[in-house]
């Protein structure tokens, strides 16, 4: 099992309380690293989702950009997105309910709650779950991976993002950063290495249809300069398939 010090849920509901008017800003087309990285998450799990979902949740919306990427591009009958911040969820709605009426997508769920107590209480199925950007947030990685089993549907496909601790930059970045982190936000990032979310996954009963490895991101290069980390993303990123700091699975129940 993969411990980690405990994060409390009340110091992440701060951070976004806090830091939240900044985060659609993220993905725009403004050249920084950055930018580059959170657009390449959103055409990713675009790429990895099913044309054809029945039922879609997201456990994590933030401000809707994942989701309406899938949205637009999958035919999806039923939706709900959660997300424990009411702010997030402000975003997430002014984003996601014009796109919805302009792409004639059915009416969206919001659902403002904890992710493990939401994925406890319902007994929903779906058979295409997002969990993007979330396990950096929330630690508890078994936990979490067998809530979302059992919500999960035969044959429905879970895409879940993690950024991987054994990459070079990332090491190296978490050993210049965590301590400011903790001491700023008042809870560690939640960091996995490959290894330990290849195990976690099969502990509980997931395998690995597809993973996507994307984005460099040297460490303080949008600090440095964020255009020319731009475009130190936009040329490695065949290189990053390979070497990327951050992994989408996408994830079969059997
Ligand atoms: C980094 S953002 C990711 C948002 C979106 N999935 C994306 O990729 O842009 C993390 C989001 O997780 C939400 N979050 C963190 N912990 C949560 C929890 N325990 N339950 C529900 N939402 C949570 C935060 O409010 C925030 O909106």
């Amino acid at each position: 099992m993969t411990d980690r010090p405990h994060i409390d849920s009340s110091k992440v509901q701060q951070l976004y309380a806090e830091t939240h008017k900044g985060y659609s800003a993220l993905f725009t087309k403004q050249r920084s690293g950055d930018n580059f990285c959170f657009n390449r998450r959103v055409d990713v799990v675009r790429e990895l989702a099913p044309t054809r979902i029945l039922g879609l949740l997201d456990c994590a919306v933030g401000s809707g950009e994942v989701t309406g990427s899938v949205l637009s591009n999958s035919t999806v009958e039923k939706v709900v997105v959660n997300d424990f911040s009411p702010h997030m969820m402000s975003l997430a709605r002014s984003y996601l309910i014009p796109k919805s009426i302009e792409d004639s997508i059915p009416a969206i769920l919001f659902n403002q709650d904890d992710i493990f107590h939401y994925l406890d209480s319902t007994d929903e199925e779906f058979d295409c779950i997002l969990c993007i950007g979330l396990i950096a947030h929330t630690g508890r990685l078994d936990e979490l991976l067998s809530s979302l089993r059992r919500r999960l549907s035969n044959n429905g496909v879970l895409l879940f993002q993690s950024t991987l601790a054994n990459h070079p930059f990332v090491a190296l970045h978490r050993c210049l950063t965590q301590k400011r982190y903790q001491r700023k936000f008042g809870y560690p990032i939640a960091y996995y290495t490959e290894r330990e979310l290849l195990d976690a996954f099969a502990r509980n009963s997931f395998t690995i249809t597809e993973s996507r490895k994307f984005c460099i991101r040297i460490p303080f290069g949008d600090k440095i300069s964020k255009r020319a980390n731009y475009h130190c993303e936009r040329i490695l990123c065949n290189v990053a398939q390979t070497w990327g700091s951050e992994c989408i699975y996408k994830l079969l129940a059997i």
